[in-house]
Protein backbone atom coordinates (compact mmCIF):
# COMPACT_ATOMS: atom_id res chain seq x y z
CA UNK A 1 0.00 0.00 0.00
CA UNK A 2 0.82 3.89 -0.66
CA UNK A 3 0.76 6.89 1.69
CA UNK A 4 0.11 10.02 0.48
CA UNK A 5 0.77 13.59 3.01
CA UNK A 6 -1.20 16.53 1.53
CA UNK A 7 0.79 19.23 3.31
CA UNK A 8 0.13 22.23 1.46
CA UNK A 9 0.57 25.57 2.74
CA UNK A 10 -2.32 27.47 1.24
CA UNK A 11 -5.39 28.49 3.02
CA UNK A 12 -3.66 28.20 6.06
CA UNK A 13 -5.74 29.71 9.35
CA UNK A 14 -1.90 30.20 11.41
CA UNK A 15 -1.11 33.57 9.98
CA UNK A 16 -1.54 35.73 6.77
CA UNK A 17 -1.04 34.05 3.36
CA UNK A 18 1.28 36.46 1.94
CA UNK A 19 3.75 34.61 4.19
CA UNK A 20 3.08 31.42 2.60
CA UNK A 21 5.54 28.51 4.02
CA UNK A 22 3.87 25.51 5.07
CA UNK A 23 2.20 25.67 8.43
CA UNK A 24 3.20 21.68 8.24
CA UNK A 25 6.87 22.60 9.25
CA UNK A 26 5.65 24.27 12.48
CA UNK A 27 6.43 22.72 15.33
CA UNK A 28 4.38 21.39 17.62
CA UNK A 29 5.80 20.94 21.21
CA UNK A 30 9.36 19.69 20.25
CA UNK A 31 8.83 18.46 16.34
CA UNK A 32 7.64 19.79 13.24
CA UNK A 33 3.83 19.41 12.53
CA UNK A 34 4.10 16.74 9.58
CA UNK A 35 6.38 14.34 12.29
CA UNK A 36 2.63 13.43 13.57
CA UNK A 37 0.91 12.42 9.75
CA UNK A 38 4.13 10.37 9.09
CA UNK A 39 3.72 8.66 11.96
CA UNK A 40 0.29 7.39 11.54
CA UNK A 41 1.14 6.35 8.13
CA UNK A 42 4.49 4.41 9.87
CA UNK A 43 1.64 2.91 12.48
CA UNK A 44 -0.37 1.98 9.14
CA UNK A 45 3.09 -0.32 8.19
CA UNK A 46 3.00 2.09 4.81
CA UNK A 47 7.04 2.73 3.52
CA UNK A 48 6.26 4.18 0.02
CA UNK A 49 5.39 7.44 0.72
CA UNK A 50 4.42 10.64 -1.35
CA UNK A 51 4.38 14.52 0.13
CA UNK A 52 2.48 17.13 -1.65
CA UNK A 53 2.78 20.25 -1.03
CA UNK A 54 3.42 23.58 -2.50
CA UNK A 55 6.15 24.87 -4.83
CA UNK A 56 8.07 26.53 -2.51
CA UNK A 57 7.67 24.16 0.50
CA UNK A 58 8.39 21.55 -1.52
CA UNK A 59 12.56 22.43 -0.68
CA UNK A 60 11.98 22.76 2.64
CA UNK A 61 10.34 18.82 3.13
CA UNK A 62 12.96 17.65 0.64
CA UNK A 63 15.94 19.46 3.57
CA UNK A 64 13.98 18.14 6.49
CA UNK A 65 13.26 14.63 5.15
CA UNK A 66 15.08 13.34 2.02
CA UNK A 67 14.53 10.17 0.44
CA UNK A 68 13.63 8.58 3.51
CA UNK A 69 15.95 5.75 3.65
CA UNK A 70 16.90 7.30 7.10
CA UNK A 71 13.86 5.93 8.74
CA UNK A 72 13.84 2.77 6.08
CA UNK A 73 11.09 3.90 4.12
CA UNK A 74 10.89 5.65 0.56
CA UNK A 75 9.92 9.33 0.22
CA UNK A 76 8.85 10.90 -2.90
CA UNK A 77 7.18 14.88 -3.43
CA UNK A 78 4.89 17.00 -5.34
CA UNK A 79 3.97 19.81 -5.98
CA UNK A 80 0.26 21.07 -5.58
CA UNK A 81 0.13 24.64 -7.59
CA UNK A 82 -3.02 26.09 -5.98
CA UNK A 83 -4.91 24.33 -3.42
CA UNK A 84 -7.93 23.12 -5.60
CA UNK A 85 -8.83 20.25 -2.94
CA UNK A 86 -8.05 17.26 -0.99
CA UNK A 87 -9.02 14.87 -3.34
CA UNK A 88 -6.76 16.41 -6.09
CA UNK A 89 -3.80 14.68 -4.07
CA UNK A 90 -4.80 11.40 -5.00
CA UNK A 91 -5.19 12.62 -9.34
CA UNK A 92 -1.30 14.38 -8.63
CA UNK A 93 -0.28 11.05 -7.16
CA UNK A 94 -1.78 8.89 -9.90
CA UNK A 95 1.85 7.80 -11.17
CA UNK A 96 2.96 7.13 -7.96
CA UNK A 97 0.09 5.31 -6.70
CA UNK A 98 0.06 3.09 -10.03
CA UNK A 99 -2.62 0.98 -9.53
CA UNK A 100 -2.24 0.09 -5.91
CA UNK A 101 -4.09 1.14 -2.67
CA UNK A 102 -4.02 4.25 -1.11
CA UNK A 103 -3.82 6.23 2.31
CA UNK A 104 -4.15 9.94 2.18
CA UNK A 105 -3.46 11.60 5.42
CA UNK A 106 -3.50 15.56 5.96
CA UNK A 107 -0.23 17.06 7.35
CA UNK A 108 -2.52 18.76 9.79
CA UNK A 109 -4.36 15.83 11.74
CA UNK A 110 -2.71 14.69 14.76
CA UNK A 111 -3.91 11.10 16.45
CA UNK A 112 -2.73 9.51 19.45
CA UNK A 113 -3.74 6.60 21.47
CA UNK A 114 -2.83 2.98 22.64
CA UNK A 115 -4.69 0.84 20.05
CA UNK A 116 -3.95 3.19 16.58
CA UNK A 117 -1.10 0.65 15.28
CA UNK A 118 -3.50 -2.17 15.66
CA UNK A 119 -6.41 -0.37 13.96
CA UNK A 120 -4.65 1.62 11.21
CA UNK A 121 -2.60 -1.27 10.43
CA UNK A 122 -5.73 -3.93 9.98
CA UNK A 123 -7.49 -0.88 8.24
CA UNK A 124 -4.53 -0.83 5.47
CA UNK A 125 -4.70 -4.92 5.20
CA UNK A 126 -8.15 -4.35 4.29
CA UNK A 127 -8.98 -5.39 0.08
CA UNK A 128 -12.07 -3.66 -1.58
CA UNK A 129 -13.74 0.27 -0.95
CA UNK A 130 -12.73 2.91 1.08
CA UNK A 131 -12.47 2.95 4.94
CA UNK A 132 -13.14 6.91 6.81
CA UNK A 133 -13.41 7.24 10.49
CA UNK A 134 -15.52 8.72 12.74
CA UNK A 135 -14.50 10.85 15.82
CA UNK A 136 -17.42 12.45 18.46
CA UNK A 137 -16.51 15.91 18.36
CA UNK A 138 -18.67 19.10 19.66
CA UNK A 139 -17.92 21.47 17.04
CA UNK A 140 -18.95 18.93 14.28
CA UNK A 141 -19.76 22.21 11.70
CA UNK A 142 -16.22 22.33 11.05
CA UNK A 143 -15.58 18.81 9.60
CA UNK A 144 -16.96 16.33 7.15
CA UNK A 145 -19.98 14.54 9.32
CA UNK A 146 -21.02 10.84 9.10
CA UNK A 147 -24.45 10.06 9.86
CA UNK A 148 -25.40 6.37 11.04
CA UNK A 149 -28.43 3.86 11.67
CA UNK A 150 -28.76 2.27 15.30
CA UNK A 151 -27.04 -0.65 13.42
CA UNK A 152 -24.18 2.01 12.87
CA UNK A 153 -24.98 1.63 9.20
CA UNK A 154 -23.77 4.77 7.09
CA UNK A 155 -26.88 6.67 6.13
CA UNK A 156 -24.66 10.03 5.03
CA UNK A 157 -21.93 12.21 4.56
CA UNK A 158 -22.19 16.25 4.33
CA UNK A 159 -19.05 18.77 4.05
CA UNK A 160 -19.23 21.24 6.92
CA UNK A 161 -23.09 20.85 7.58
CA UNK A 162 -24.91 23.51 8.51
CA UNK A 163 -26.95 21.66 10.66
CA UNK A 164 -25.10 18.37 11.55
CA UNK A 165 -27.20 15.09 11.39
CA UNK A 166 -24.56 13.64 14.05
CA UNK A 167 -21.40 14.64 16.24
CA UNK A 168 -19.15 12.47 14.59
CA UNK A 169 -16.47 14.17 12.35
CA UNK A 170 -14.73 12.63 9.44
CA UNK A 171 -10.85 12.89 10.30
CA UNK A 172 -8.48 13.29 7.70
CA UNK A 173 -7.10 10.33 6.98
CA UNK A 174 -8.46 7.97 4.23
CA UNK A 175 -8.09 4.69 3.11
CA UNK A 176 -8.78 3.49 -0.55
CA UNK A 177 -9.04 1.07 -3.17
CA UNK A 178 -7.19 1.10 -6.84
CA UNK A 179 -10.37 3.09 -7.98
CA UNK A 180 -10.07 5.98 -5.86
CA UNK A 181 -7.83 7.86 -9.09
CA UNK A 182 -10.53 7.21 -11.55
CA UNK A 183 -13.38 7.91 -9.37
CA UNK A 184 -11.84 11.44 -8.32
CA UNK A 185 -11.31 12.24 -11.86
CA UNK A 186 -14.92 12.27 -11.56
CA UNK A 187 -15.03 15.09 -9.24
CA UNK A 188 -16.47 18.81 -10.11
CA UNK A 189 -15.38 21.48 -7.91
CA UNK A 190 -17.56 22.59 -5.18
CA UNK A 191 -18.93 26.05 -4.22
CA UNK A 192 -15.97 26.76 -2.95
CA UNK A 193 -13.31 25.63 -5.84
CA UNK A 194 -12.27 21.96 -4.19
CA UNK A 195 -12.59 18.49 -4.90
CA UNK A 196 -13.92 17.70 -2.22
CA UNK A 197 -12.67 14.49 -0.11
CA UNK A 198 -16.24 13.90 0.65
CA UNK A 199 -17.78 14.18 -2.48
CA UNK A 200 -15.32 11.10 -3.41
CA UNK A 201 -16.05 9.06 0.24
CA UNK A 202 -20.00 10.24 -1.23
CA UNK A 203 -18.97 7.97 -4.08
CA UNK A 204 -18.00 4.54 -2.27
CA UNK A 205 -21.11 5.18 0.22
CA UNK A 206 -23.51 5.10 -3.30
CA UNK A 207 -21.17 1.93 -4.15
CA UNK A 208 -22.15 0.17 -0.78
CA UNK A 209 -18.31 0.12 -0.71
CA UNK A 210 -17.56 2.41 2.25
CA UNK A 211 -16.46 1.54 6.08
CA UNK A 212 -16.58 3.41 8.89
CA UNK A 213 -13.90 2.44 11.81
CA UNK A 214 -15.14 4.69 14.92
CA UNK A 215 -11.93 6.09 17.04
CA UNK A 216 -13.13 5.63 20.75
CA UNK A 217 -12.34 7.28 23.81
CA UNK A 218 -8.96 5.98 24.43
CA UNK A 219 -7.87 8.18 21.12
CA UNK A 220 -7.24 11.79 20.56
CA UNK A 221 -7.46 13.07 17.76
CA UNK A 222 -6.82 16.80 17.32
CA UNK A 223 -7.00 19.49 14.01
CA UNK A 224 -3.52 21.69 14.22
CA UNK A 225 -4.65 24.07 11.94
CA UNK A 226 -5.67 26.69 13.73
CA UNK A 227 -3.84 28.83 16.68
CA UNK A 228 -5.93 27.08 19.02
CA UNK A 229 -5.37 23.73 17.77
CA UNK A 230 -1.73 24.43 17.53
CA UNK A 231 -1.30 25.09 21.22
CA UNK A 232 -3.86 22.65 21.85
CA UNK A 233 -1.73 19.89 20.41
CA UNK A 234 1.42 21.34 21.82
CA UNK A 235 0.52 21.15 25.26
CA UNK A 236 -0.86 17.59 24.82
CA UNK A 237 2.24 16.31 23.78
CA UNK A 238 4.22 18.32 25.89
CA UNK A 239 1.81 17.12 29.31
CA UNK A 240 2.25 13.26 28.13
CA UNK A 241 5.73 13.53 27.08
CA UNK A 242 7.07 14.95 30.10
CA UNK A 243 5.02 12.54 32.37
CA UNK A 244 5.39 9.46 30.96
CA UNK A 245 9.24 10.34 29.45
CA UNK A 246 7.83 8.59 26.34
CA UNK A 247 7.86 10.57 22.60
CA UNK A 248 4.31 11.06 21.08
CA UNK A 249 4.82 10.47 17.38
CA UNK A 250 8.90 9.92 16.47
CA UNK A 251 9.21 8.73 12.96
CA UNK A 252 12.77 7.36 14.39
CA UNK A 253 11.64 5.77 17.34
CA UNK A 254 8.27 3.58 15.41
CA UNK A 255 10.41 2.94 12.27
CA UNK A 256 12.98 1.27 14.51
CA UNK A 257 10.08 -0.98 16.19
CA UNK A 258 8.43 -1.62 12.83
CA UNK A 259 11.90 -3.28 11.97
CA UNK A 260 12.21 -0.57 9.20
CA UNK A 261 15.90 0.37 10.96
CA UNK A 262 17.93 -1.25 12.92
CA UNK A 263 19.70 -0.39 16.55
CA UNK A 264 23.03 1.18 14.34
CA UNK A 265 20.74 3.87 12.49
CA UNK A 266 18.44 4.69 15.28
CA UNK A 267 21.92 5.46 17.03
CA UNK A 268 23.30 7.57 14.15
CA UNK A 269 19.42 9.37 13.97
CA UNK A 270 20.07 10.06 18.31
CA UNK A 271 23.59 11.21 17.42
CA UNK A 272 22.38 14.06 14.90
CA UNK A 273 20.16 15.78 17.78
CA UNK A 274 22.25 14.38 20.80
CA UNK A 275 21.90 18.04 22.23
CA UNK A 276 18.22 17.54 22.58
CA UNK A 277 15.99 15.93 25.01
CA UNK A 278 14.56 14.00 21.61
CA UNK A 279 18.12 12.68 20.51
CA UNK A 280 18.57 11.32 24.11
CA UNK A 281 15.43 9.72 23.89
CA UNK A 282 16.01 7.95 21.18
CA UNK A 283 19.05 6.54 22.85
CA UNK A 284 16.96 4.95 25.68
CA UNK A 285 15.11 2.97 23.58
CA UNK A 286 18.26 1.35 22.45
CA UNK A 287 19.02 0.44 25.84
O1 LIG B 1 -9.33 17.81 9.42
C1 LIG B 1 -10.37 17.01 8.92
C2 LIG B 1 -11.20 17.75 7.90
O2 LIG B 1 -10.33 18.13 6.83
C3 LIG B 1 -12.34 16.86 7.38
O3 LIG B 1 -13.29 16.61 8.40
C4 LIG B 1 -13.05 17.52 6.19
O4 LIG B 1 -14.02 16.65 5.67
C5 LIG B 1 -12.04 17.90 5.12
O5 LIG B 1 -12.65 18.60 4.05
C6 LIG B 1 -10.95 18.77 5.71
O6 LIG B 1 -11.52 19.96 6.17
P1 LIG B 1 -10.85 21.42 6.05
O7 LIG B 1 -11.70 22.29 5.17
O8 LIG B 1 -10.68 21.87 7.45
O9 LIG B 1 -9.50 21.21 5.35
P2 LIG B 1 -8.45 22.36 5.04
O10 LIG B 1 -8.88 23.18 3.88
O11 LIG B 1 -8.14 23.06 6.33
O12 LIG B 1 -7.21 21.52 4.58
C7 LIG B 1 -6.72 20.46 5.34
C8 LIG B 1 -5.22 20.32 5.12
O13 LIG B 1 -4.92 19.98 3.77
C9 LIG B 1 -4.45 21.58 5.42
O14 LIG B 1 -3.33 21.18 6.16
C10 LIG B 1 -4.07 22.17 4.08
C11 LIG B 1 -4.07 20.96 3.18
N1 LIG B 1 -4.59 21.24 1.83
C12 LIG B 1 -5.91 21.49 1.68
C13 LIG B 1 -6.44 21.70 0.41
C14 LIG B 1 -7.91 21.97 0.26
C15 LIG B 1 -3.75 21.20 0.73
O15 LIG B 1 -2.52 20.96 0.88
N2 LIG B 1 -4.25 21.40 -0.51
C16 LIG B 1 -5.58 21.64 -0.73
O16 LIG B 1 -5.98 21.81 -1.91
Amino acid sequence: MKGIILAGGSGTRLYPTTFAVSKHLLPIYDKPMIYYSLSSLLLSNIQDILIISDPQSVPLYQKLLGDGSQFGVKFSYSEQRRPRGIAEALILGEEFIDGDHVALILGDNFFYGASLSEVFSKVATRRGGATIFGYYVNNPVEFGVVEFDETRKVISLEEKPKKPKSNYAIPGFYFYDQEAVELAKELTPSARGELEITDLNIKYLEKKKLYVEILGRGVAWLDTGTPHGLLQAANFVEAIQSRQRILIASPEEIAFRKGFIDKEQLLALADKQNKSDYGKYLRTIVK
